[in-house]
């Protein structure tokens, strides 16, 4: 009789021990994750699929829509537009804990053998790779960095290999974030997509419902009516809600950017006549004080901003702070020594270059004559009785003027000096003037007095910007990326050699990701439209339109809209023979009456193969396009002679 009790006593003790040891794992899910079939069954989903995961901001560390973006591998663009975010906030301030996001993932069904049992099981998920820092264990960075989107126990099927008590610091761990994709009967009845939201505290199955908008009765359907704090829950949806975000009031640093954001309908560049005053009275006190208070006036005028081009300053604005270190919120005191140090870069460029008098570039121009014009808002003029170059700024000339100071090559157009309006805020910068004007103006301008470009020019040309891309992407650091490579950005010197302009759009650094998209149509490569990613790899593919508007003579893009590079896939298909054939019939007709041989066409066709995959990983870098294009050179020795590598490579 006692033994029993003891027993019975015993087995009551283990109970509480259990139910304490689920207490304690309260809310993870005591499976690995959710089980999906890819096979043909009687329940039809289709995978993959594209689905949302619901994020908080977080404090610390993820009040930054960079460090999510970053974590989630996606760019803030995409994140801004499914949350809702661009009207309310500018993306460089930090946002407030109470922003809904919406993380756009891909979710699969990935099947995971088990060695020691031999099965193999199948979880519907996204995997997410996370760097091991110091003191993360799959624990935390699931419930914290995660959210609970994930669980410990997912984790370490997925990573069968990582012995979760010795993680190495730096170690990649998939993080396989839990989703679910609709099945057919679903799709049918109006589901397009499942939001996986993590059950809060104070949520109930309808209050959640309600914030969604989701059909109730689906809610409770897919995910049961038992939920438990933290779980993990799928919330059918039709579309995204319309969520209002809070909105943020910009902490005082340094955003001179901030109070603005919604005037930029305003158009012209003479809207805010308060700052035009600040310009002018610093202008004033510049005949005073000299040399040095230009640059501050080059500074605020350029950096404040004069009307236009608001959405680029604060683009780019951003990306300042972003190489600086990603400092967010700065402090007035770190903002204003922020604010210093960009005062003593814009003074070296003041040693460094040749500042002119506002009425020297006016006389030189003629007032801005439209006959002086060159195209766009660059003027031809003579000062001193050189010829220069004068393009006319209305915004940030800072960002060009800094990268043209790193850079110094023959293939690259060079800067002379710069001159600031005091009147109006404009700056000015004055190159060397390069007298044949642009690429594209030769192949596709109709001057019928000018002579069409013969092959060897063509390929010479080819190779002195492959080398000025290979000089600005491998030896300037940081990286600068031009971001508009184009034929019109292409000038051509009485030898017909080529020289690259234009650093207005670049950026110094890499995989930075922007906000609003910039550069040429044509030229634009996939990933950069569809994430805004700025490496080094969008200069190739721009590169790889040039080199097929030099064998075609096409533009890059046509009346119709259609994109030059959307040809090499139809023209470099088939045999070797008809693959030949077809870029006889495709190329330059001026070309085919050269006689040249087509192996070398088809040497700069496969180097633009090359520069145009879609996966900018498998595009080669700058330095292999070289190497491959002077290859092709070799099979044209005659024109080496004038001496390529001393030309290309000449100092000022
Ligand atoms: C089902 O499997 C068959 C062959 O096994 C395949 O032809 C068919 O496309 C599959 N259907 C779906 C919906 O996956
Ligand atoms: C699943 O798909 C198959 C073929 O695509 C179809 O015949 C079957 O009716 C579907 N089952 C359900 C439950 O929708
Ligand atoms: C997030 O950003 C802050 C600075 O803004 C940085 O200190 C922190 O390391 C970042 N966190 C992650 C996980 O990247
Ligand atoms: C978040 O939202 C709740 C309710 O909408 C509000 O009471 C709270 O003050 C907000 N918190 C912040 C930091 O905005
Ligand atoms: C995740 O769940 C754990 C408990 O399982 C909880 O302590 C933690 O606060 C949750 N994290 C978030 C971000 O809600
Ligand atoms: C593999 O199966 C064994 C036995 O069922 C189990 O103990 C182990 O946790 C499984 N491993 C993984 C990584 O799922
Ligand atoms: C996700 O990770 C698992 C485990 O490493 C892998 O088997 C699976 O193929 C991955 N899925 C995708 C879509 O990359
Ligand atoms: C949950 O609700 C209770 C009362 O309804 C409130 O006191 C508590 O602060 C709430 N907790 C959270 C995390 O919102
Ligand atoms: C499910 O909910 C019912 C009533 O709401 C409750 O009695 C029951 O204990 C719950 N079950 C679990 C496993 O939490
Ligand atoms: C976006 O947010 C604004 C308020 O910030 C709101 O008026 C608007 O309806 C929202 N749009 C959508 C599609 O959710
Ligand atoms: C969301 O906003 C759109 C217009 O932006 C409107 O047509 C729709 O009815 C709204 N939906 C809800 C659930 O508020
Ligand atoms: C922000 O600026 C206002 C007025 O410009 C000032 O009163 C306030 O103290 C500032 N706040 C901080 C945190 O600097």
């Amino acid at each position: 009789m006692i033994k029993e009790h003891h027993n019975m006593l015993l087995l009551l003790l283990l109970l509480l021990l259990l139910l304490l040891s689920l207490q304690h794992v309260q809310g993870q899910p005591l499976t690995p994750g959710y089980t999906c079939t890819n096979t043909n069954t009687t329940i039809n989903t289709t995978f993959p699929c594209t689905t949302y995961l619901y994020y908080r901001p977080t404090p610390p560390n993820f009040l930054d829509l960079a460090n999510i973006s970053d974590m989630f591998n996606i760019g803030r663009p995409t994140i801004a537009q499914s949350s809702n975010l661009s009207s309310s906030l500018s993306l460089s301030t930090p946002l407030s804990p109470n922003t809904s996001l919406f993380i756009p993932i891909t979710c699969s069904c990935n099947t995971i053998s088990n060695s020691t049992s031999n099965s193999i099981s199948s979880y519907s998920s996204s995997n997410f790779t996370y760097k091991i820092k110091p003191g993360d264990t799959f624990y935390l960075v699931s419930t914290q960095n995660f959210q609970n989107l994930t669980n410990y126990m997912a984790v370490e099927v997925f990573n069968p290999t990582l012995i979760p008590e010795n993680l190495d610091v730096g170690v990649d761990v998939i993080f396989p974030l839990f989703c679910k994709c609709p099945t057919e009967a679903q799709l049918r009845n109006g589901v397009r997509f499942f939001v996986t939201y993590v059950f809060q505290p104070n949520d109930t199955l309808p209050s959640v419902a309600e914030k969604f908008g989701a059909d109730l009765g689906g809610v409770v359907s897919t995910n049961g009516a038992n939920i438990s704090v933290y779980e993990t829950i799928f919330l059918p949806m039709s579309r995204l809600p319309n969520i209002s975000q809070p909105v943020v009031v910009p902490t005082n640093g340094s955003t001179n950017s901030g109070g603005n954001t919604n005037s930029s309908g305003g158009g012209g560049g003479d809207d805010d006549d308060g700052r035009k005053r600040v310009v002018i009275g610093l202008g004033v006190v510049v005949g005073v004080l000299g040399v040095v208070l230009v640059g501050v006036v080059l500074w605020v005028c350029c950096r404040g901003g004069v009307g236009l081009e608001r959405e680029r300053e604060r683009e780019r604005d951003e990306n300042v702070r972003r190489f600086d270190g990603g400092k967010k919120g700065l402090s007035s005191a770190a903002a204003a020594a922020e604010e210093m140090s960009l005062m003593a870069d814009v003074s070296d460029c003041l040693d460094k270059y040749r500042v002119f008098g506002i009425e020297e570039v006016k006389e030189a121009t003629g007032g801005f004559d439209s006959s002086c014009l060159i195209h766009g808002s660059v003027f031809k003029g003579f000062i001193g009785g050189e010829c220069y170059a004068i393009k006319r700024m209305k915004w940030n000339a800072y960002e060009e003027l800094k990268i043209l100071q790193k850079v110094n090559h023959g293939n690259l157009v060079k800067l002379e000096g710069f001159s600031v309006d005091p009147d109006d805020g404009n700056c000015y910068l004055v190159y060397e003037y390069v007298e044949n004007g642009s690429l594209d103006a030769w192949l596709h301008g109709d001057r019928p007095s000018k002579k069409k470009l013969d092959w060897k020019t063509r390929l010479r040309i080819g190779i002195d910007v492959a080398n000025a891309l290979q000089y600005i992407h491998e030896h300037t650091r940081p990286t600068v990326v031009h971001k508009d490579v184009k034929s019109s950005n292409i000038l051509l010197d009485g030898n017909m050699r080529a020289k690259l302009a234009n650093f207005g759009l670049a950026r110094s650094g890499c995989n930075a990701i922007t906000m609003h998209i910039v550069g040429t149509q044509g030229y634009i490569a996939p990933e950069y439209l569809i994430d805004g990613v700025v490496t080094t790899k969008m200069d190739v593919f721009a590169f790889g339109v040039v080199l097929l508007e030099l064998v075609s003579g096409r533009e890059a893009i046509d009346e119709e809209g259609r994109v030059l590079w959307s040809d090499i896939d139809i023209v470099l298909n088939g045999t070797d023979g008809e693959k030949n054939e077809k870029v006889k019939g495709w190329m330059d007709e001026t070309l085919l009456r050269e006689d040249l041989t087509i192996d070398g066409v088809m040497n700069v066709m496969a180097v633009a193969l090359a520069c145009l995959q879609k996966d900018p990983s498998r595009r080669p870098n700058m330095v292999e396009v070289v190497y491959t294009l002077c290859k092709t050179n070799d099979l044209y020795s005659d024109f080496s002679e004038d001496g390529l590598s001393v030309t290309t490579v000449s100092a000022r």
